[in-house]
C-alpha cells in the first residue's frame, strides 16, 4: 500500500504467540523497556503491538470501542504514550468481522468510528484479522470488508501501518499490495518445526508480490518460543531471506542470550531490511533441501542453503546460478559464523537437519570484465 509505511517490512513484538489472551500493560511496558535495554529497538524493532483480547466484551453506550480496564487501567493512549516515549511504536488488533476470534467486539460496520479511536490514541499499526466475518466467502468480499478499513485509516489522516490477517484464504498476494502493506498468506504459526516449514513452503513461491510498502507475511516469529536453536536460527534466516515482517513472539522477560543473539544478529536483519526489497526466489528445490537467492541493494546476494529434514548433508550451488555476474572470484560471508571464504563461483556448505547456512556473497570487482579499460589509443 502506498501509503509511505512499511518500505522494508515492519519489524516488533506482538503479544500472541506467547500470552494469547493473557496480556495487560505491565507485561507491555516491561516489554518495551526490554527492547530497548537489549538493543532490539535500536536494531529495527519498532513494534509493539496488541494482539486480541485487549478490549473488554461490549462497546460503550456510545458505540466506542473501550480498554480492558483490569488489563490495561491506565488506558491505551497511556500505553501508546509510554511506547513513543522510549522512541518505539504502537500497535494494536481488531478484526473485519462482527467479533474478533476471541470474541471481543468486531469493526465490520464500525470502520470509521474504530479507525478514529485508534488514531485518537496514537496507533501506528493495525492488524486485522479475519474472524466472524458473517459467512464472506468470495473474493471480492474479502477485497471489500479488507478495503473498508484501509480507506477508514486513511481518512483518520493518522500513518498508521495496515496488516491484512485473512490467512491467505483468497490469494491474498494477487490483490492486497493496494490495500494493506502486509497481508498473511498462511494459517497460524505454532512453535513447532513442522508448522513453521509448511508455512515456509506456502510462502516461498509468492516472491513476485513482494515490494517496498507491500509484504508477504507468513506470521511472527516463534524464536524463542520452545524450538531448538538451529530451528529457531533456521526459522529467522527464511523469514529474513523471504523479506518477511520480523515480529518476534517470545517472553523477552525470560528469554535466553541464545534468543536474543538471533534477533539480534544485525547481519541477518540487514538480510531483510535490504532497501531493494526483494523476496528470495527459491533457484534449486528437492530431496528435503532448498536454494534461495535474495538480490540485496549494491549487487551482493543473499544465498541461503536450507536442510528441511533428514540428516547433516552437503548442499550446493552456484554464484551464476544465484544471479551473481560473472567474476574471478567471489567473496562469502556466513551470516552466523563470520567466517569469510573466497571462491571461484561455488557455494556450498554442510548443513545440519531442521539448519540453514546463509551466505552474503559478493562480486570481487577486479575479476568482472565489464568496464575494463581497452588499450590506450594513440600511446
Ligand atoms: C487469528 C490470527 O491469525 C492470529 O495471529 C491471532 O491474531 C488470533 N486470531 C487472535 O485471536
Amino acid at each position: 500500500l502506498e501509503n509511505g509505511l512499511a518500505r522494508t517490512p515492519p519489524m516488533g513484538w506482538n503479544t500472541w504467540n506467547t500470552f494469547e489472551c493473557n496480556i495487560n500493560e505491565t507485561l507491555v511496558k516491561q516489554t518495551t523497556d526490554l527492547m530497548v535495554s537489549s538493543g532490539m529497538r535500536d536494531r529495527g524493532y519498532t513494534y509493539v503491538n496488541l494482539d486480541d483480547c485487549w478490549m473488554t466484551r461490549s462497546r460503550d453506550s456510545d458505540g466506542n470501542l473501550v480498554a480492558d480496564p483490569a488489563k490495561f487501567p491506565s488506558g491505551l493512549k497511556a500505553l501508546g504514550d509510554y511506547i513513543h516515549t522510549r522512541g518505539m511504536k504502537f500497535g494494536i488488533y481488531e478484526s473485519a468481522g462482527t467479533m474478533t476470534c476471541q470474541s471481543y467486539p468486531g469493526s465490520l460496520g464500525h470502520e470509521q468510528a474504530d479507525a478514529n479511536r485508534f488514531a485518537s490514541w496514537g496507533v501506528d499499526y493495525l492488524k486485522y484479522d479475519n474472524c466472524f466475518n458473517n459467512g464472506s466467502n468470495s473474493q471480492e468480499d474479502y477485497i471489500r470488508r479488507y478495503s473498508a478499513m484501509r480507506d477508514a485509516l486513511r481518512a483518520t489522516g493518522r500513518p498508521i501501518a495496515y496488516s491484512i490477517c485473512e490467512w491467505g484464504d483468497f490469494a491474498p498476494a494477487t490483490w492486497a499490495a493496494d490495500v494493506g502493506n502486509l497481508w498473511r498468506t498462511t494459517g497460524d504459526i505454532t512453535n513447532n518445526w513442522g508448522t513453521v516449514d509448511a508455512i515456509y513452503r506456502q510462502n516461498v513461491g509468492l516472491a513476485s508480490a513482494a515490494k517496498p510498502g507491500a509484504w508477504n507475511d507468513p506470521d511472527m516469529l516463534e524464536v524463542g518460543d520452545g524450538m531448538d536453536f538451529q530451528e529457531d536460527r533456521a526459522h529467522f534466516t527464511l523469514w529474513a531471506a523471504m523479506a518477511a515482517p520480523l515480529i518476534a513472539g517470545a517472553d523477552l522477560r525470560s528469554a535466553s542470550v541464545a534468543t536474543f543473539s538471533t534477533y539480534l544478529n544485525s547481519d541477518v536483519i540487514a538480510v531483510d531490511q535490504d532497501s531493494l526489497g526483494k523476496q528470495a526466489r527459491r533457484i534449486a528445490t528437492g530431496d528435503g533441501m532448498d536454494v534461495l537467492a535474495k538480490p540485496l541493494r549494491g549487487g551482493d546476494v543473499a544465498v541461503v542453503l536450507f536442510n528441511e529434514n533428514g540428516s547433516a548433508r552437503t548442499i550446493s550451488t552456484t554464484a551464476a546460478a544465484a544471479g551473481l555476474p560473472s567474476a574471478s572470484s567471489y567473496r562469502l560471508t556466513n551470516l552466523w559464523s563470520k567466517e569469510l571464504t573466497t571462491s571461484t563461483g561455488g557455494i556450498s556448505a554442510n548443513v545440519p537437519s531442521h539448519s540453514t547456512v546463509i551466505y552474503r556473497v559478493k562480486a570481487n570487482s577486479s575479476g568482472s570484465s565489464i568496464g575494463t579499460a581497452g588499450p590506450i589509443q594513440g600511446a
